[in-house]
């Protein structure tokens, strides 16, 4: 398909740094439209590439950003759960409030595909073998509630020149220019790397992964695929489930082949109440799409351990750029 005009929000956090310059390689023209909570330092400069400093419930700078837009790939959020901890009306706003008036916006102003990144946290805690698309949503948390709530204000605006897609992905690993440490692979491959002792809370329980360059991939070839394909669709996106004990092994060896001078690693368990459990199944999206994530958790700890060797992630244990809601609770945004 031919080179289009993609308007990504939220095109300066984590996913969105590794998916514009993606979008770029793939010749088309991107506008990055982000309020800028963990700076914009993350993207480098391209003549194909507009960065607009701005917020999504901001609706007359959006309106204007989304003239002459093809496609947009919506990822702008208050996105950790615990982030609602800190003021549940500011991340509604963000997160549900102007979410159905920017679908308006976008096809009013002739956008032709809207992608929303959702979660798979939707599901909340399940006992199923295999979490398909169908199970109930049961969210734990406004997080997951919002982030649910929103997909059916989606489908209900797709239309023959109205593509909508909802991709449910699991939690992201590995690195990107803005890298986040408060995700679970992340969070425990910093641990090892900076402290040399993994600490697990629980451990028996499951979450699906996927990594950063694969859930990037798929964006970018969702806007490839005929319309009739995706059209109104919604698919989980996973790779790997592990339990957080396997998780942790993994990233001590991993970590310990990076760094074969370093002492051995410690993993320390105690005990937590938050046993959310839960086993993604990304059949469906390698049955009627052929995606196939490639890359294995293995990959994205030895790409941050890379990472961490190369200086690319200074201060990882302070800085609060690495971290959302302590992040959010530093610059009070509104
Ligand atoms: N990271 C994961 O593990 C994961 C898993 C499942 C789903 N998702 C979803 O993928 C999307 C991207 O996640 P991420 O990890 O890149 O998050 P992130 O927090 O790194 O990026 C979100 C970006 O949105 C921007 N933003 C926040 N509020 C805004 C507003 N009001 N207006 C404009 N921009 C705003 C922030 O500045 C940030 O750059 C989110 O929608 C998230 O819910 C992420």
């Amino acid at each position: 398909m031919s080179e289009q005009t993609v308007l990504v929000t939220g095109g300066a956090g984590y996913v969105g740094c590794v998916l514009v310059p993606k979008l770029l390689a793939r010749g088309h023209r991107v506008t990055a439209y982000d309020a800028m909570l963990y700076g914009g330092d993350g993207l480098q400069k391209h003549p194909r590439l507009t960065v607009i400093e701005a917020d999504i419930r901001d609706t007359v700078r959006l309106s204007t950003a989304l003239a002459g837009v093809d496609a947009v790939i919506h990822l702008a959020c208050i996105s950790n759960d615990p982030s609602f901890d800190l003021d549940s009306g500011l991340s509604k706003s963000v997160n549900f409030d102007c979410f159905e008036p920017m679908v308006v916006a976008a096809k009013t102003a002739g956008v032709k595909r809207f992608i929303y990144a959702s979660t798979s946290s939707v599901y909340g805690v399940s006992d199923a073998p295999e979490v398909t698309e169908d199970h109930p949503l049961i969210p734990l948390t406004d997080y997951n509630k919002y982030k649910g709530l929103c997909e059916p204000l989606l489908l209900k605006h797709q239309a023959k020149n109205f593509t909508t897609v909802i991709i449910r992905p699991a939690t992201i690993c590995g690195y990107s220019p803005r890298t986040r440490l408060d995700l679970s692979v992340n969070i425990l491959t910093n641990l090892a790397v900076n402290k040399g002792v993994i600490t697990v809370f629980g451990g028996s329980q499951k979450r699906p992964n996927i990594h950063i360059e694969d859930i990037s991939d798929l964006y970018v070839q969702l806007l490839d695929e005929p319309a009739e394909k995706i059209a109104g669709k919604t698919w989980n996106a996973g790779y790997q489930n592990h339990a957080i004990t396997e998780l942790a092994k993994m990233v001590r060896d991993v970590v310990a082949r990076e760094f074969p001078e370093r002492p051995a690693i410690r993993i320390e368990t105690s005990p937590t109440d938050d046993l959310r459990s839960y086993h993604v199944s990304s059949a469906k999206i390698a049955r009627e799409l052929g995606y196939k994530p490639r890359r294995t958790v293995e990959d994205a700890i030895v790409d941050l351990c890379r990472a961490f060797k190369a200086g690319k992630l200074p201060g990882s244990l302070t800085d609060t750029r690495y971290f959302n809601v302590k992040r959010m609770k530093e610059v009070a945004f509104r």
